[in-house]
């Protein structure tokens, strides 16, 4: 079988992530989840107090991009790579609504975007690569031989990431959540660089009514059909 690259991208809380992995895990392919590094970057800047509710040190985080350092290690009891920041396993972390609020305003920068594409296109240099995000078929492998755009309504959305959030015990309203999704699909389609849209030759995918097991099967088609 050939070896091929599957850019998956859409909007937020559509399943990219699911899908993802179980075609990773499936074809016995590489699973990166390039929202964790987006989310790690916006971390490191919240931790060291250059974003919060009021201000944005885009300036000061740009200078220290140097000192970020990002890693997937893989989990074998997850079957997933998890996200490192600086040598510390920080996946529970990225996935606070804290962390969703402020994390479109960090991955509009375009230094931050220089550097996470350049880390992206390396890890997929052997193909045999599932990448998820928003710019992966537009921007990180424009050459892709698979290109998934997933859609859903975002009521649709925002209740799976409210059920996600409260299964793990997190205080979150569905009003909350909704915003939040509501405010990052504005954010990632209208910004300058590398805004989410949909490429060209992607095939897209509206999983409002779909389950995980139809999505699934749909896409394991397209793969066996390339491959
Ligand atoms: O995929 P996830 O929802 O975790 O991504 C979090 C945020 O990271 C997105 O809302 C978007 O602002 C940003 N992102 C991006 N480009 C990517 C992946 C994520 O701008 N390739």
């Amino acid at each position: 079988n050939k070896k091929i690259t599957i850019a998956i991208d859409g909007f937020s809380s559509t399943g990219k992530s699911t899908l993802a992995k179980q075609l990773a895990n499936h074809l016995g392919y590489i699973y990166v989840d390039t929202g964790a590094m987006y989310r790690a970057v916006t971390l490191f800047a919240m931790q060291n107090g250059y974003i919060n509710a009021e201000s944005f040190d885009k300036q000061t985080l740009i200078t220290s991009l140097p000192n970020i350092k990002l890693q997937f290690k893989f989990n074998a009891d997850l079957g997933f790579g998890e996200m490192y920041l600086n040598g510390v396993n920080v996946e529970t972390e990225i996935r606070t609504i804290e962390v969703s609020s402020f994390v479109s305003k960090v991955a509009e920068v375009s230094e931050v975007r220089a550097k996470l594409v350049e880390q992206q296109k390396e890890m997929g240099k052997d193909k045999a690569i599932v990448m998820d995000g928003r710019d992966i078929g537009t921007v990180v492998f424009p050459d892709a031989e698979l290109k998934i755009f997933m859609t859903a309504s975002a009521t649709t959305r925002a209740q799976r990431r409210y059920d996600e959030l409260v299964a793990k015990g997190d205080a979150v309203t569905f009003e909350e959540v909704l915003k939040n999704v509501e405010e990052r699909d504005y954010i990632d389609t209208h910004r300058k660089d590398s805004p989410l849209v949909m490429a060209e030759d992607a095939m897209e995918i509206d999983n409002s009514h779909l389950n995980r097991k139809e999505q699934f099967d749909l896409v394991l088609e397209l793969v066996n059909e390339i491959t």
